[in-house]
């Protein structure tokens, strides 16, 4: 499959998509507090995703359940939501979202506190952000997907982080997942070029331990090998000739 290079008209639809889930994300934020549960998170989300005219992209796609992944502490990515899990004071959760709007996907994480969290949770949480900027800064015509791992990998191995290898971010479009793979770590490749007009989720899934990790026995929920906790920060992203141009998140 090749990387697809994205029309003006099929931009625009990412950048309303992207916005429209950026709403999203900020309004699933304010319902972030000890007590809820996953399934009432995911619920919200739903409707929320439904109420702008939107399609949660990811319900049923392979099969997964919800509309929402949420992941709790030692959860990387793709915790299913249950009535039965309920968010404590000091835990972390990821929450990770897809829309389709007019045919076109966007696909945005974020990781959030719930109550009071320990200082070196804020840490993994805010290294995790800002490894996603700092790869940012390497999306740029001329440079390799390769490039973004790298940024990616040396921020935040400079934290002594773990960096997961076993999921990577996608290029996203008409599909939620499309050429190429972006990893978060140097693959010895470059890979392909960097090109106007590309659009790509970029992912860092980082952990306070190993980067190894393991499949539950509901064969979604990936959580550390080792137990630590674990952050995802997730934005699509366009290639310009200059400044990337985030689309699933609000000034
Ligand atoms: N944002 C996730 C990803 O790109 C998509 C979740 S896959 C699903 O990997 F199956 F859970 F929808
Ligand atoms: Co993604």
């Amino acid at each position: 499959m090749a990387v697809i290079i994205k029309s003006e008209r099929e931009i625009q639809l990412m950048r309303e998509a992207g916005e429209i889930l950026a709403k999203v994300h900020e309004e699933l934020e304010k319902a972030i507090r000890p007590g809820i549960t996953t399934k009432e998170i995911d619920r919200l989300g739903e409707e929320l995703i439904r109420g702008f005219g939107c399609e949660p992209s990811f319900l049923n796609y392979n099969g997964y359940p919800a509309s929402i992944c949420i992941s709790v502490n030692d959860e990387v990515v793709h915790g299913i939501p249950s009535d039965e899990r309920v968010l404590q004071d000091g835990d972390i959760v990821s929450l990770d979202a897809g829309v389709i709007w007019h045919g076109y996907h966007s696909d945005a994480a974020r990781t959030w506190a719930v109550g009071e969290i320990g200082e070196d949770a804020k840490k993994l949480i805010e290294v995790t952000r800002q490894s996603f900027f700092e790869a940012l800064k390497a999306a740029r015509p001329g440079n390799h997907i390769r490039d973004i791992g790298v940024a990616v990998q040396t921020y935040c191995e400079s934290f002594g982080y773990g960096v997961v290898r076993d999921l990577v971010g996608h290029g996203v479009g008409a599909n939620l997942h499309e050429d190429p793979e972006v990893p978060n770590f140097d693959l010895g490749r470059r890979g392909p070029i960097l090109r106007p007009g590309m659009t790509i989720a970029i992912e860092p899934m980082i952990t306070l331990g190993t980067w190894e990790v393991e499949w539950l026995d509901d064969d979604w929920t990936v959580v550390t090998a080792d137990g630590s906790l674990a952050a995802h920060y997730e934005n699509t992203v366009l290639i310009t000739e200059g400044e990337p141009e985030i689309l699933s998140l609000r000034g």
